[in-house]
């Protein structure tokens, strides 16, 4: 069988148009993006080998939606980041907001300083080796307007490590899927223990074939 070379863009059609939109003048950033994950990303195990074919639809696409939940010339941690899912696609697609990846696994970790660099996003992107509810992690990246998690933990665990990390009235964006508002529901008592309020699901992804479910949930004013 003959090597089929591998495309990194996303294909055309709709997924086009959408990571235009998102990625506008850094499209080619997020194509370079898509590569070091279908690359590196796969050889090193941090994604699965299947995942080649739907970097765009199911990584690049499905996490730029959460744009749509972010306001102008902000910062975001994102915890758990893996290979940079969603943090490092929020800052290719938007070069106002600063952007810190939280993640415990050196491997992921060396990672995410190589894609850093090779993306020159040094001046935006800050990389964090450590457990989101470590002390030390709290005080370097403590007080953010909006923390991000996908594919981390279970949201009772998710609430109990993020929303310590949020300035007060900050919001927790959780991308959980389909299950988003069976897993709310469960764990809404778990929610309000750790402070949370005014917990929703909004809708992204309006450009995207399918919508993106995001569990929004604020830090409440007095909690400690
Ligand atoms: C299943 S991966 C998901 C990665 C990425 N968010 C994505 O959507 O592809 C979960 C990641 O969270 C990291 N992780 C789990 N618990 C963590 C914690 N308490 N603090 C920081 N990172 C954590 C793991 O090392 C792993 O890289």
């Amino acid at each position: 069988v003959s090597e089929v070379p591998v495309v990194f863009g996303p294909s055309d059609g709709w997924e086009a148009e959408a990571a235009r939109e998102y990625f506008g003048d850094r499209l080619p950033y997020a194509v370079r993006y898509a590569e070091l994950l279908g690359s590196a990303g796969i050889e090193r195990g941090l994604l699965g080998p299947r995942e080649v074919s739907r970097l765009w639809p199911r990584h690049l696409l499905n996490c730029a939606a959460l744009t749509e939940l972010v306001s102008r010339e902000t910062r975001v941690v994102d915890v758990g980041t893996g290979a940079g899912l969603p943090g490092l696609v929020l800052a290719l697609a938007r070069p106002d907001i600063r952007v810190d990846l939280v993640e415990s696994l050196q491997r992921r970790v060396d990672f995410l300083h190589e894609v850093v660099a090779d993306l020159d996003l040094g001046e935006q992107v800050r990389v964090i080796r450590g457990r989101a509810e470590d002390a030390g992690v709290r005080a370097i990246v403590g007080g953010a307007p909006y923390v991000t998690a996908r594919a981390v933990a279970p949201l009772d665990r998710l609430v109990k490590w993020c929303l310590p990390l949020l300035a007060p009235e900050g919001e927790l964006l959780a991308l959980k899927g389909a299950t988003a508002g069976d897993e709310l529901a469960e764990h809404l008592p778990a929610v309000r223990r750790a402070g949370g309020v005014g917990a929703r699901i909004e809708m992204c992804g309006a450009r995207l074939d399918e919508s993106v479910p995001v569990i929004v949930i604020a830090r409440g004013k007095g909690t400690r």
